[in-house]
């Protein structure tokens, strides 16, 4: 691991080199904002450092509650519930809606799952032991093929479609309009993991489901506070009756210590600054599409992104440390990103834009990427397209890879 000091703005020192931080999740830099520093601090004197235990066992806190108030209103949901992190929100929310079996009984679910969906959503397919249908990625007539093939005759077996709503390696973003319609056309459940669209897209920063008009058309809308909330923590979104649900039947919420009163109190002032200042959303996709333009003039093939996630896929694993390693030399910081993280020959540089970068920083982050790639021995734009990289699966069935197994559509960030 490299060693940044002080906190993670869009400037740090890494392993004593100044840099420009351009693969930080702090998207909205609040993780550093003085607000959010403050309130953290102050919870800490008025509520202490931790929550003693879970909260079923020894009580919820004030300060749990008012912030699942304030995300339910914010996502647009009659209720929501906080998790320990995403990776546990999406371990005990997939494992739970797929023991919420139907007519089919808990044992007859089906967990449909896009293929580049987060490591956290395929460990809870495989926590859940429920049968599991991978589908291509952001394929719905493959998912289509999968709900016809596996839930068998009307109400015979529940189902449950998860998908990431922003991938975290590719920065493309689901298509959630057609997937939704899908599940009401064939009676499954939902659930989209906002970790890289809460604070990030859609109006006010309220996400791709709020971007693509289906606020309260999604059962479960899973969000994260450590990415652009800066604080720590996760929750799902969903109506009062799934949160009582959850909270009964979500193992790693039962079983897990609650979040600290401060990290409550970050994300809880993390969101306040955030509807006071939509606009920084609108700076961050600002800056997104400027460096992608500056990107582009560089050679580099970006197109596959719409969002604040740039990945520059250079094939090679050595060859994508190569081109990090120059780019730290020459000032810019972005983690280079291998297998099992990403599928084998699509290791990349994954680029992670901020509100708080200024144009002159990312006009010359591009140049010193294009730099790096030469000097590392990679023409910009010659790198595989993901979508070829990726295994032809379709239309037929793969399932999610045994525990032992390796991950390898799983992504880390
Ligand atoms: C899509 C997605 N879901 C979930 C997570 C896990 O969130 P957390 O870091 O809060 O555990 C991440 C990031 O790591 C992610 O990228």
């Amino acid at each position: 691991m490299r060693h940044v000091s002080g906190p993670q703005g869009s400037r740090v020192v890494l392993d004593g080199r100044p840099v420009l931080l351009l693969c930080s999740n702090n998207y909205l830099g609040l993780a550093d904002h003085p607000r959010v520093r403050e309130a953290a601090a102050d919870a800490a004197m008025r509520w202490g450092a931790g929550a003693g235990a879970s909260r079923l066992v020894s009580g919820t806190m004030t300060i749990h509650r008012r912030l699942e108030e304030a995300l339910a209103t914010f996502k647009g949901t009659e209720s929501s519930v906080l998790f320990g992190s995403g990776y546990l929100a999406n371990l005990g929310v997939v494992g739970a809606l797929a023991r919420l079996g139907g007519a089919g009984g808990p044992s007859g679910s089906v967990v449909f799952s896009d293929e580049l969906n987060h490591a956290s959503i395929i460990d809870g397919c495989r926590l859940a032991r429920a049968e599991t249908f991978v589908y291509d990625h952001c394929d719905v007539e493959h998912l289509a093929w999968g709900l016809r093939h596996k839930l068998g005759p009307p109400n015979h077996r529940a189902g449950v479609i998860v998908t990431d709503s922003v991938f975290s390696m590719d920065g493309d973003v689901a298509p959630l309009e057609e997937i939704v319609e899908l599940a009401h056309r064939h009676g499954v459940r939902t659930v989209v993991d906002e970790a890289h669209g809460t604070g990030c897209l859609g109006p006010g920063g309220r996400g791709a489901v709020a971007d693509a008009g289906l606020e309260g058309h999604v059962d479960v809308v899973v969000g994260t506070l450590g990415k652009a909330l800066g604080a720590y923590g996760a929750f799902a979104a969903c109506s009062a009756e799934m949160r009582d649900y959850l909270t009964n039947s979500a193992r790693s919420l039962i079983f897990s210590t609650a979040l600290p009163p401060p990290a409550v109190a970050a994300a809880l002032a993390a969101l306040e600054v955030l509807q006071e200042h939509p606009e920084m959303v609108d700076r961050l996709q600002a800056n997104a599409d400027a460096i992608r333009d500056e990107l582009a003039r560089e050679g580099f093939e970006v197109a596959g992104s719409s969002t604040q996630i740039v990945p520059l896929v250079v094939g090679d694993a050595d060859l994508a440390m190569r081109v990090c390693e120059t780019a730290i030399e020459g000032g810019v910081f972005a983690q280079a990103i291998r297998p099992p993280t990403v599928p084998d020959g699509t290791s990349r540089l994954r680029l992670a834009l901020m509100a708080t970068h200024t144009r002159e920083e990312l006009r010359a982050a591009a140049r010193t990427l294009g730099r790096a790639a030469l000097q590392a021995g990679f023409r910009p734009g010659a790198g595989v397209p993901v979508a070829a990289a990726q295994p032809a699966g379709h239309p037929e069935e793969r399932v999610v890879a045994p525990l032992a197994g390796e991950d390898t559509a799983a992504a880390a960030a």
